[in-house]
């Protein structure tokens, strides 16, 4: 790209922080138009609650506003490509999605885009799709090279379903054609492919691996998610949960930046809110299999006590690992919780258990809700912990930029 195409991708970037999600909006309904097919590859309830037209619209806007030197955005660039990694995106899809989007800054945009403006974002997409293709490239290599991995989707049988509170189910899948299945890291999530009778779609989600790794399965446990009037109920949660033992899904190979480094000694201190507490489970199994034994803290939050997954299991680790301590917040206790004194009523407050929590060297873990992320991480900050050693993951299009 040439210095006067930068300078005027630069001169987008009030319009497109003013109008960019109104860009992106467009830009999906257009798409869809002419590739229908491409619906059952995008989630579509974060097309219906505006939250992947918001992760788009911040990626487009970033990419301008560091048109000058685009490496700085390589960890951005990172966890979208581990995104589309796992959703098996493929290099030719990018001409669609250039097509469209350069039409829809010409559509929406009007007389503010002339011709040299069209021209420069032209350029300018095909040289991110350049980077995006060979980063993925890479990706999609590395992760077939694995034992036991696979790229694309792959048929596993669902052999047994366990409840783990009012609303959580533990699905235990096992591949159909009985091969390996590939190691993964604490915290890594897969991405499921269940056909949506209601939609008339295949649609996919990610869910973290809840349990370490074992090499006969791989364990999800998703919460079924009721959606609040005038929403629909979750598509997917909700089709996973009318689903038997015995029946077949697709799921992609584990992916994901969220997780523990390999061998490392740091204590950890896990923070998490309602259904986040998946990916910590699975760094805490892994911990207490490990030789390092690392001391471990572990905040969750929840509404109460009915919701609380997978309360017993992790008191019996407790009983067996002295280097773990828990902090347990309910939003609304009962007297029996209270008689017990192991819960504390409300939201989580990291003030509260900072004699715990600062750690030498300690690395911080959030997954929760995007609220939850932002007052934890805030509260680390309080506390003096510095940014670098903390890490979060949400549950969704990835919307917060704390780092
Ligand atoms: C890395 C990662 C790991 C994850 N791990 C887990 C996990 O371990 N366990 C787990 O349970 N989940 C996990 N999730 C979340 C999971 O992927 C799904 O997002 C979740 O199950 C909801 O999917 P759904 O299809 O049921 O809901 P969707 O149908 O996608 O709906 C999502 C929400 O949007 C609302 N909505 C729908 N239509 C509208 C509208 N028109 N306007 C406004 N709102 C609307 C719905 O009511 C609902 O609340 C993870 C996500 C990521 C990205
Ligand atoms: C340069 C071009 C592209 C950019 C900048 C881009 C950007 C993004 C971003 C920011 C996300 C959200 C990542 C997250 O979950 O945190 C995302 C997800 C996704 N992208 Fe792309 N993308 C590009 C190309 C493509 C192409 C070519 C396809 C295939 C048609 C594609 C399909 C998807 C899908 C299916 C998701 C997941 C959506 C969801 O879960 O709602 N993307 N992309």
């Amino acid at each position: 790209m040439n210095p006067q195409q930068k300078e005027l991708i630069k001169a987008t970037i009030p319009i497109l922080r003013a109008s960019g999600e109104d860009l992106t909006n467009y830009f999906y309904a257009r798409m869809f138009k002419h590739h229908p097919e491409l619906r059952n590859m995008f989630n579509m309830g974060n097309q219906a609650n505006g939250r992947q037209k918001s992760a788009l619209a911040n990626a487009v806007l970033a990419y301008a506003e560091n048109i000058e030197d685009p490496s700085v955005l390589i960890g951005v660039l990172k966890g979208i490509g581990t995104k589309h990694r796992s959703l098996n995106i493929q290099p030719e899809q990018y001409k669609i999605v250039g097509t469209h989007l350069i039409d829809s800054i010409g559509e929406v945009f009007g007389e503010a885009a002339t011709l040299p403006i069209l021209e420069a974002w032209t350029v300018a997409f095909y040289e991110l799709a350049d980077i995006m293709i060979n980063l993925e490239k890479g990706l999609y290599e590395e992760n077939v090279a694995k034992p036991g991995s696979w790229n694309g989707w792959r048929k596993f049988v669902i052999k047994k379903i366990v409840e783990e509170s009012a609303e959580i189910k533990s699905f235990y899948l096992y591949p159909e054609d009985g091969k390996q299945i590939a190691d993964f890291h604490p915290g890594q999530f897969i991405s499921v492919q269940v056909f949506v009778t209601e939609l008339n779609l295949l649609q996919p989600r990610q869910y973290s691996l809840s349990s370490t790794f074992n090499p006969e399965y791989y364990r999800i446990s998703v919460k079924k998610e009721s959606g609040i009037a005038p929403n629909p109920n979750g598509w997917v949660s909700n089709t996973m949960h009318s689903k038997s033992e015995g029946d077949v899904i697709s799921i992609s190979s584990p992916a994901g930046l969220f997780h523990l480094e390999k061998d490392s000694e740091n204590p950890l201190v896990l923070i998490s809110g309602g259904v986040g507490l998946t990916p910590m489970l699975s760094m805490l199994e892994t911990n207490l299999n490990s030789i390092q034994n690392k001391k471990t803290i572990w905040i969750h939050g929840c509404r109460n006590e009915s919701v609380h997954a997978f309360k017993d299991q992790i008191s019996a680790l407790k009983e067996e690992a002295n280097h773990l301590e828990t902090f347990t917040f309910y939003d609304a206790v009962t007297p029996e919780n209270v008689i017990s004194n192991e819960v504390i009523q409300g939201r989580v407050d990291l003030h509260k258990c900072k004699d715990s929590i600062l750690l030498e060297e300690a690395r911080y873990y959030i997954c929760g809700p995007e609220m939850f992320i932002k007052t934890q991480y805030e509260a680390l900050i309080n506390l003096n912990v510095s940014q670098e050693n903390i890490f979060y993951e949400e549950f969704g299009p990835q919307l917060i930029n704390l780092n």
